[in-house]
């Protein structure tokens, strides 16, 4: 008994000096360009998709998906997302190429993961990803909103989506950069203008 404890006690010691070891001389390479072995890749995955999922499990979903909801949510992934995760059929940003581990294709995400999956990632983020949270900037119903547009993206093509973008481009010429934290109260005009330009009929 006294063995064991005497040689789990040197174990540990040993341990410690050798974390300590990577840590203090800078061992560790830190670089973005240094991709993460298989192994790790998996663990990082699956930990993400479990913690994800059993925190998601207990949150309530509201109703989603009318067209101005949607709408709202377009104008805040374009503002917000659209530089780290790439639009439908277009070519990624430097900012996406440049991103340790790669962002994922949203659309491909929208299929698998629940609404109230997307909505625990978007308010919370995912650390040490490079995913941010928007929970300390933004209320629920704007964070919803980006749900249900990010569950629109499957049956998105690139030409939908560029004519969003144009009349959001638009929309937005004389808001005047810099808005804080106003709800959209101040600007209902220019967000029917919005809706109104994208009359391209999505039943199918
Ligand atoms: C600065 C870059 C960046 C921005 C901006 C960004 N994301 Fe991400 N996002 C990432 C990265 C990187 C990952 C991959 C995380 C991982 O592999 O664990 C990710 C992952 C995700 C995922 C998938 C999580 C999962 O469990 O598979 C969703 C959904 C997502 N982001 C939604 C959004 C939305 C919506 C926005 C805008 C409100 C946004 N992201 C803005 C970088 C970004």
């Amino acid at each position: 008994m006294k063995n064991i404890i005497v040689t789990l006690g040197t174990a540990l010691t040993l341990a410690g000096v050798l974390g300590l070891t990577v840590v203090y001389a800078g061992l560790f390479n830190v670089s973005a360009l240094w991709e993460d072995p298989v192994l790790v890749r998996w663990i990082l995955n699956e930990t993400r998709e479990n913690s994800v999922s059993s925190r998601a499990a207990s949150i309530e979903v509201p109703a989603l998906g009318d067209m101005e909801q949607v709408e709202e949510g377009f104008r805040s992934f374009r503002e917000m997302c659209a530089i780290c995760h790439t639009p439908p059929e277009a070519s990624d940003s430097p900012t996406a190429q440049g991103l340790n581990p790669e962002v994922p294709d949203l659309a491909k995400r929208a299929l698998h993961m629940s609404e109230a999956e997307l909505f625990w990632v978007i308010k919370n983020g995912v650390r040490m990803t490079g995913m941010p949270a928007w929970g300390p900037t933004h209320k629920d119903p704007e964070l919803w909103s980006i749900v249900a547009f990010v569950k629109t993206l499957p049956d998105m093509s690139g030409a939908d989506y560029k004519i969003m973008d144009q009349s959001a481009a638009l929309g937005h010429g004389h808001s005047g950069g810099g808005h804080g934290d106003d709800n959209g109260e101040s600007g209902d005009g220019d967000n029917e203008k919005a809706a109104e330009h994208n009359d391209d009929g999505h039943g199918h």
